[in-house]
């Protein structure tokens, strides 16, 4: 890592891919492009001032859709983040990534990294040689909240469009827009611009060294099922033979089941899949019943990341987990 400029932090940039990384035909082009096309050194090379900010290190750990990433890819990640933040000499990590699955990678990272350094997540809507690209601004952005003296101690973050935003609540709510990134039950945790952090929140739930897991943590096989009308219950019984582990029900409003898909969920449970129900809303808080724990404010999807670690690590009470991370 070169030296920086006196008091200023010591950060390593991870790239991992994504549209922050993305390169397009033509710049009118923000649908068609290649993900991950770009290397960590040209990234950073867009972000003027990149250096004012902190004494940079960044490696290039993989060039992926983050469509593709993988319970391994989350637990190789995990690792090779953990291993820069105990060598010393870094003091905190920004993890470039694709915007798709950035919710859960932040939060799985948030669940298992033995740390209290800021670790920060970043990613971008339109590729890198777009028109008006909104990447450089928010890797210059990441990496001033990571370099921030308040930013420790608050888990995973995740930054994208001034927005500084818990790994527990970041949701991805669009499909297209710079400002797809939101907090819907906790709202954000601070805001960055032109330089400046201002912080307006806390983490309400148990993370990192508060946590019993690691990137060795094995991951248990869990899916996730959505309710809607008319259907099938036939989905759910299957589930059973996959050797799932666990499902997390997206049911409808508060965790709701149709009275056919309510059977074939308490068969499963029953034959002890764990199943725990969340929301299909986006938003909202959804409490245990009949036998099945609530994910509480957790989306489905990041209720299957607690829900893989929880089983992975054999631990019973789930609701407790789900109550306390
Ligand atoms: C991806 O998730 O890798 C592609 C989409 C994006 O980064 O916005």
């Amino acid at each position: 890592m070169s030296k920086p400029a006196m008091s200023l932090p010591r950060l390593c940039i991870v790239a991992t891919g994504g549209t922050i990384a993305g390169a397009g035909v033509r710049p009118q082009t923000t649908m068609a492009y290649a993900a991950g096309a770009l290397d960590v050194d040209e990234l950073c090379a867009r972000v003027p001032g990149l250096d004012e900010v902190a004494g940079i290190q960044a490696e290039q750990f993989a060039a992926i859709d983050s469509k593709n990433a993988t319970p391994a890819f989350w637990q190789s990640l995990a690792a090779r983040v953990q291993a820069l933040l105990d060598a010393g000499g870094c003091d905190g990590v920004v993890v470039t990534h694709g915007t798709d699955t950035l919710e859960e990678t932040a939060y799985y990272l948030h669940l298992v990294l033995k740390t209290d350094k800021p670790v920060v997540l970043v990613g971008a809507m339109r590729p890198a040689t777009a028109l008006s690209p909104d990447g450089p601004l928010n890797l210059l952005d990441a990496v001033t909240v990571a370099a921030h003296p308040q930013a420790a101690g608050r888990g995973v973050l995740v930054v994208l469009n001034h927005q500084v935003l818990g790994a527990r609540d970041a949701a991805k709510t669009n499909a297209n827009r710079p400002d797809a990134f939101a907090s819907p039950n906790a709202g954000a945790m601070g805001w960055v611009q032109d330089g400046r952090v201002a912080w307006m929140g806390w983490p309400g739930h148990g993370h990192t060294r508060a946590t019993p897991f690691t990137a060795s943590t094995p991951l248990a096989p869990v899916e996730v099922l959505a309710g809607y009308a008319g259907g099938s219950a036939a989905l759910i019984r299957a589930v059973g033979a996959t050797g799932a582990k666990g499902l997390v029900w997206a049911g409808t409003g508060n965790g709701s089941a149709s009275a056919d898909a309510q059977e074939a969920l308490d068969e499963l449970v029953r034959d002890g899949v764990v199943v725990v129900r969340a929301t299909r809303t986006g938003s909202g808080c959804v409490a245990a019943s009949g036998g099945m724990p609530g994910a509480g404010t957790l989306s489905p999807w990041k209720a299957r990341v607690l829900l893989m670690l929880a089983l992975g690590a054999g631990m019973g009470g789930v609701q407790d987990v789900f109550d306390t991370y």
